[in-house]
Parts: structure tokens; C-alpha cells; sequence
């Protein structure tokens, strides 16, 4: 079987490689950028001008696309267009499969990225080649930067109510294997990690990793996006759900137990 992986230089995509590697599995990836390594053959592709598209899917039988361009002005070029262009290119080429990464959320949580992920949801199931979408839940690493980031060095800002599901990176790849090798759901998966935080128990946890002394600065995030994100809008109750939690990514990260 051989594999197109989209977007494979970022961070689900590296952890995805190493997953197929581990599998056997025959990988192409894509990036927009020359690069070797990784037992890979690398195409240089980019889904806002077209660019190598027709070269990557040609005499692949399945596509992980994950390439995304969640920040700037590209992302209705990057994620709704160019997945048409990869879709188009698919069929031509006659992939048998492809499996999209979406993210438990962007069908109710009005942050203007997850409208441009579920637009490239519907291009897929409108599509003819044959497809699955798996929307996961937060990655750590999401978690861990947007903490990071939020107030810099002052103190950390957020909603302490709003609810996250962080799942390990190295879990959504075995998932989006073992999706590729099922075959085509014709349908939306979800995929969450093993536990639901609030925000304040997540930055309380980030802090003693750190050993910050960092307070949390709460505010109220207004409007329907406050409310969809407290009632839980970007978790899920699917089943079966990763094992590795935050605790273990801050470990990881940090040193130490990582524990409350
Ligand atoms: N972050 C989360 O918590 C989360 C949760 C659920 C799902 N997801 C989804 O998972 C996917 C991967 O997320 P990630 O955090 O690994 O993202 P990432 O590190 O930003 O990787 C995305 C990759 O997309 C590629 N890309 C950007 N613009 C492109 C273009 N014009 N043409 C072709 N490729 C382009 C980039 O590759 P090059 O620079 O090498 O070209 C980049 O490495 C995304 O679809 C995201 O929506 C993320």
C-alpha cells in the first residue's frame, strides 16, 4: 500500500510518518518545501497554487491530508480550494481513500478556522473519491502553546470554565492509520483523549510542570463562542478515546510526574 501524507512536516504529520513507518506502509509526503529523510519519498507541494498536486497522488492508493494553514489570510485558499484541487487530482488519479483530519468542534463553535475545516469537510463528502473524516480533539502541544502565549509574561488569560479534551499526537496518527486501512467510512469519526479539563485545572497542572509562578487572569469569553466553549463544544463522548493525558504530555515535556 502505498500512502500520500499531506502536510507531513508539522506536528501530527511527523508523528503520522513515524506511525507509518512503524506500519511498513510505503509513504510519500508532501511539503511546500524540498526536504529528505525519514524513509520517505518528498514531494514539493503547495494546495494554494496547485503546485505538484497531480505528481503526489499519482499511484497512491490512499491520502492522509492534514496540510492546513490555520493562521494569516491563506485559509480558504489553503483548506477549501486547495482541498478540492488535492480531491480532483485524487480522483483523476483514482485514489481509493482519503482520510481527512478535522478537528470535534467546527460544526458548532463559531471560530472563523473551523468554518474553513468544515467547508473542507463537505468538498471531501461532496467529492468522488472515497472518503473518512476524523475530527479530533485538542493536541497538547495546541494546549501547551496557547497557555504559553496567552499574556506572554504577565499572567496566563483565559476562561477558567472553558472545557478541553487534549489528545496525544501519537494516538490520532495510529487512529488515522487504522481509519486509512479500514476503508472509507462515508462518514465523521471523533477522537478525544482520555480525559475533559477546565482550563484553570489545565494552566494549574502547566504551572506546576513549569514551576510558574504565572497567575491565572480570568476573563469571560462573551457571546456564543463563551457559551459553546463551556458547554463543552470542543469535546467529545466518542468511544474509544486515547489513553495518554495531559498530565503525561507535561511529563513528557517537563520533566517530572506532571501531576496535579
Ligand atoms: N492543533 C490541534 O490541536 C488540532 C486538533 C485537531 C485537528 N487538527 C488538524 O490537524 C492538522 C495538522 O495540525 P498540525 O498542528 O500538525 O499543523 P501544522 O504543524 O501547522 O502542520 C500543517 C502543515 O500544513 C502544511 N501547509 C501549510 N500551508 C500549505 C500549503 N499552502 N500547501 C501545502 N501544505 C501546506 C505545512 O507544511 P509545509 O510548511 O512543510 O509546507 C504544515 O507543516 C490540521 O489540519 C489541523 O486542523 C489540529
Amino acid at each position: 500500500m502505498k500512502v500520500l501524507v499531506t502536510g507531513a512536516g508539522g506536528h501530527l504529520g511527523r508523528a503520522v510518518l513515524t506511525r507509518l513507518r512503524a506500519d511498513g506502509v510505503s509513504v510519500r509526503a508532501t511539503s511546500r518545501r524540498p526536504r529528505t529523510g525519514s524513509d520517505v519519498e518528498w514531494v514539493v507541494t503547495d494546495l494554494a497554487t496547485g503546485e505538484g498536486i497531480t505528481e503526489a497522488v499519482d499511484g497512491v492508493d490512499g491520502v492522509l491530508h492534514l496540510a492546513s494553514a490555520p493562521l494569516g489570510r491563506q485559509t480558504h485558499e489553503v483548506d477549501v480550494l486547495g482541498t478540492r484541487r488535492l480531491v480532483d487530482a485524487a480522483a483523476t488519479a483514482g485514489v481509493g481513500h482519503l482520510v481527512y483530519i478535522s478537528i470535534v468542534g467546527v460544526d458548532r463553535v463559531p471560530i472563523p478556522y473551523y468554518r474553513h475545516k468544515l467547508a473542507a469537510e463537505q468538498v471531501i463528502a461532496a467529492g468522488p473519491v472515497p472518503w473518512s473524516v476524523l475530527r479530533a480533539t485538542q493536541f497538547p502541544q495546541f494546549l501547551d502553546d496557547l497557555i504559553a502565549n496567552s499574556g506572554k509574561l504577565g499572567p496566563v488569560i483565559g476562561d477558567r470554565a472553558v472545557l478541553a479534551q487534549p489528545v496525544d499526537l501519537g494516538e490520532v496518527a495510529a487512529r488515522l492509520a487504522a481509519r486509512l486501512v479500514a476503508g472509507p467510512l462515508r462518514g465523521i469519526e471523533e477522537y478525544g483523549g482520555p480525559e475533559v479539563l477546565r482550563f484553570d485545572e489545565a494552566v494549574r497542572a502547566w504551572r506546576a510542570a513549569r514551576n510558574s509562578r504565572r497567575p491565572l487572569l480570568p476573563v469571560r469569553i462573551p457571546g456564543r463562542l463563551g457559551r459553546e466553549l463551556r458547554a463543552g463544544g470542543l469535546v467529545t463522548e466518542a468511544l474509544p478515546r486515547g489513553v495518554r493525558t495531559w498530565a503525561d504530555h507535561l511529563a513528557d515535556t517537563y520533566g517530572g510526574t506532571g501531576r496535579r
